[in-house]
């Protein structure tokens, strides 16, 4: 049964009404739900991860309300790089939100490589079993498109390395720091490490994410240094804030998934989507 909600309308057309009333407080309506069987909720949870997550608690909510057992594919899954405490008392995002999700009426969470699990698979966590796809051998299938087969694949990480494992690809160790003086709860990046020969060799660096850009951008500092000659980034979510994809542009091709449409989104989750929902 094929069931969306309106945030994913270049996937598939919408089916659920969600507007907003006049002070921005959302409102969802479930539009001519006939389901015999256990529904999927396509929601993308980012951008505006608040906001989106609420409106997931209200359909989630909603359905279990009518009765439906639903599975949330939330494509990419906020706060889940907040699962390990660094500092007393800090609250530990990952798994309240998994939890908050169960408790709306999400039976299972389907996404797309979840930053806490570190490999594609099946767990649970927060009460909450979770299904992680993942767009590792998407993308890398796109970078052999793209550039050929002569290329080495690096993960920046060693939370990463799941994904260029298969490929024979190699993991860099990032080191991170303190947290950065101001506003914004973003740990330093001390040191990346590689070691690794990677002289006179074309390099993918493949993540789970590009938020800042600044793994992507250490990292390949690193490899340059160590003699790689081009480089090329991918990751399965790209959320590019400031003008990192300006910058990741000015050192080498950058590309994608679509679970967080972007201008470099060129690798479809749709067709993973799908098997799964049956269509
Ligand atoms: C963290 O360990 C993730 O795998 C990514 O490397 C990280 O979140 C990317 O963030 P940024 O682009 O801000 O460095």
């Amino acid at each position: 049964m094929r069931f969306v909600s309106p945030n994913c309308s270049d996937l598939y057309e919408p089916n659920i009404e969600m507007k907003q009333f006049p002070d921005g407080d959302d409102y969802v309506r479930l539009v001519d739900l006939k389901a015999d069987g256990p529904v999927f909720l396509l929601h993308r949870l980012y951008p505006e991860q608040d906001k989106a997550l609420m409106q997931a608690v209200l359909m989630l909510r909603t359905l279990k309300e009518k009765g439906y057992r639903t599975a949330l594919v939330a494509p990419y899954l906020p706060y889940s790089r907040q699962d390990k405490i660094f500092k007393e008392g800090e609250a530990k995002s990952a798994e309240y939100v998994c939890e908050m999700l169960k408790w709306a009426g999400a039976d299972r969470l389907i996404t797309f490589d979840c930053h806490f699990m570190k490999k594609a698979g099946e767990a649970e966590y927060g009460g909450l079993k979770i299904a992680s796809l993942s767009m590792g051998a998407e993308l890398i299938e796109r970078a052999k498109g793209k550039f050929g087969d002569g290329f080495e694949i690096v993960s920046p990480d060693l939370g990463a390395s799941y994904l260029v494992e298969r490929s024979g690809g190699k993991s860099m160790e990032k080191v991170r720091g303190e947290y950065q003086e101001g506003g914004e709860a973003y740990r330093r990046i001390e040191g990346i490490r590689a070691d690794f020969e990677i002289k006179g060799k074309d390099v993918l660096i493949l993540d789970d994410m590009i938020s800042t850009g600044s793994t992507m951008i250490r990292a390949a500092e690193t490899l340059k240094q160590k003699g790689a000659k081009k480089i090329a980034f991918a990751a399965t979510h790209g959320f590019f804030l400031k003008d990192s994809l300006q910058k990741l542009g000015a050192l080498g091709d950058v590309f994608v998934s679509d679970s967080v449409p972007s201008p470099v989104s060129e690798v479809s989750i749709k067709r993973k989507v799908e098997s799964l929902v049956g269509i």
